[in-house]
């Protein structure tokens, strides 16, 4: 098991907790996310953590798969996804490269508040190209922690970078800028099609992306 699994394994039954305080950022997600799903769709919630936001998309899309490379979270979306009764959300272990999951397999793929956290997220985007139908969407957001932050959360912030220096935490934070989040699209086979900025403490960025019709190698051959 890796350092970053352990982390969030540690802090999975405390999650949903924790997370109340992004209540506005994630109504604001949420929203905007909404205009892009269809009935039809087969949707992959990347980095699904407890499951919150597929439950609360699951009833706009054909059907959501979320994966999660905690153990414990996916056990937490399990429990609430038994309690829900919601019948149309999977949850798995699993990262991107899960043999499970096929190449133009899914119409979209979400991934909220997880490309900070990833130690490669440019590999991660090309393996979502992969992973998406010609046509398809990604969206996402990201905390831009190069960007306009509460005073609170800059200490909140520091504090974890501490906590780095004497390893009590694991070094799997990316302080990006909303540039920085836009780079990682260049040359690929995901186009940027919408931005927005949302603020509640921390600057959050949210993109949606489509994949290229007919450009599926430049997935491949992006760097
Ligand atoms: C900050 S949480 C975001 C969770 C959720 N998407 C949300 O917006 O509330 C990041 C999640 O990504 C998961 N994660 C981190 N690295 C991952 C990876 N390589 N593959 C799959 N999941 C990962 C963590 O376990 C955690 O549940």
């Amino acid at each position: 098991m890796t350092r970053a699994e352990k982390f969030w394994d540690r802090i999975a039954d405390s999650y949903d907790q924790t997370e109340d305080r992004f209540e506005t950022l994630h109504v604001q997600a949420m929203e905007h996310t909404k205009k892009h799903l269809q009935a039809g769709h087969v949707v992959l919630d990347y980095g699904c953590a407890t499951g919150g936001k597929a439950f609360e998309l699951a009833g706009h899309v054909q059907h959501i798969q979320g994966i999660d490379i905690s153990s414990n979270m996916i056990a937490g979306a399990q429990r609430n996804a038994a309690a829900r009764n919601i019948q149309n959300v999977t949850f798995a272990q699993a990262t991107l490269f899960d043999e499970r999951y096929a190449d133009e397999s899914f119409d979209v793929v979400m991934a909220f508040n997880i490309l900070h956290v990833l130690p490669d997220a440019r590999q991660a985007l090309r393996r979502i190209a992969e992973l998406l139908k010609p046509g398809g969407l990604f969206i996402s957001t990201t905390p831009c922690l190069r960007e306009k932050q509460a005073l609170a959360s800059r200490l909140q912030l520091s504090v974890y970078l501490a906590l780095i220096v004497v390893r009590l935490v694991p070094n799997i934070l990316t302080r990006f800028t909303f540039a920085d989040v836009d780079a990682l699209f260049a040359g690929g086979s995901l186009q940027v099609i919408e931005t927005r900025v949302f603020y509640h403490q921390v600057s959050s960025y949210f993109v949606v992306a489509q994949k290229i019709q007919g450009t599926e190698n430049l997935a491949h051959n992006a760097h």
